[in-house]
């Protein structure tokens, strides 16, 4: 693998990551559609709706204090950790669909959250925003115009936050290496960075232990876990930069 890599990174000056639930797995959050995935024992379309959530605000909300109560119990692994060390070495920008936060309690500063953030809450009607308490009430809590507040994720069939997708798409147009770990790559349309990088003639490198639909795209595809994977690979970098 080094041989292989080192080549094409020799002049990279700028790398992009495109990162899913299966880098912060090594952390302990379960990842969707994985062995282990969360969907296993949830319906998706029965949680992650804006429907779902109207349908049953009590049931999403709940299933969100689940999950914001594992993710405040996990820590940045050592794959976030070897992210947020190559901004030592090289312009570095995170383009992540997790909601965990993990990468920037890792250090990095670049972070651009593609579905949004566990900890925000935005009303269902007004413009409100808001970082969430820690206490997490049973019920959605209400806004100060009435409406309930929900949280500030993209579900199934919204859009993503135009201002954040635009600059993700100039970021991944605009890599010289864009390193793909822990993601199925199923989702839309996140799953079309990697042909905006290819675009830019970026070199593609993917990190995951199971073959993805892309993986035949890359210009190489690392059977591993990101927490084994990103450190060494971040050697590499640290050595030939
Ligand atoms: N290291 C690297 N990759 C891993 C690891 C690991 N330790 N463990 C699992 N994986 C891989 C799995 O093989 C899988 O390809 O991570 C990927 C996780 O894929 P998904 O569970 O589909 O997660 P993700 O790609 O982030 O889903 C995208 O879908 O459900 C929505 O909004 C949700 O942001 C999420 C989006
Ligand atoms: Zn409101």
């Amino acid at each position: 693998m080094k041989e292989q890599i080192e080549d094409q990174l020799k002049n990279a000056q700028k790398v992009v990551f495109v990162t899913g639930a299966g880098i912060s797995q090594e952390s302990g959050i379960p990842t969707f559609r994985g062995k282990d995935g969360l969907w296993r024992n949830y319906d998706a379309m029965k949680l992650a709706t804006i429907d779902a959530f109207y349908e049953n605000p009590k049931l999403v909300w709940e299933w969100y204090n689940e999950r914001r109560q594992n993710i405040f119990n996990a820590e940045p692994n050592l794959g976030h950790k070897a992210i947020a060390e190559l901004e030592n070495f090289l312009q570095v920008t995170v383009l992540t669909q997790n909601i965990d936060g993990l990468h920037q309690q890792a250090g990095s500063s670049n972070v651009l959250e593609l579905h949004g953030s566990i900890v925000k809450i935005k009303c269902t009607s007004c413009d409100f925003k808001d970082e969430i308490f820690t206490q997490f009430s049973k019920l959605p809590p209400l806004c100060k115009c009435g409406s309930i507040l929900r949280p500030d994720v993209v579900w199934f069939g919204e859009v993503l936050p135009q201002d954040v997708w635009k600059e993700a798409i100039i970021q991944a147009s605009s890599c010289d290496v864009m390193i793909i770990a822990g993601t199925s790559l199923v989702v839309s349309p996140a799953n079309t960075l990697p042909i905006y990088a290819r675009q830019n003639n970026a070199t593609l490198i993917e990190i995951n232990p199971e073959k993805t639909i892309m993986t035949l795209e890359m210009d190489l595809s690392i059977r591993s876990t990101s927490a084994f994977a990103l450190p060494e690979l971040v050697s590499i970098f640290k050595k030939i930069s």
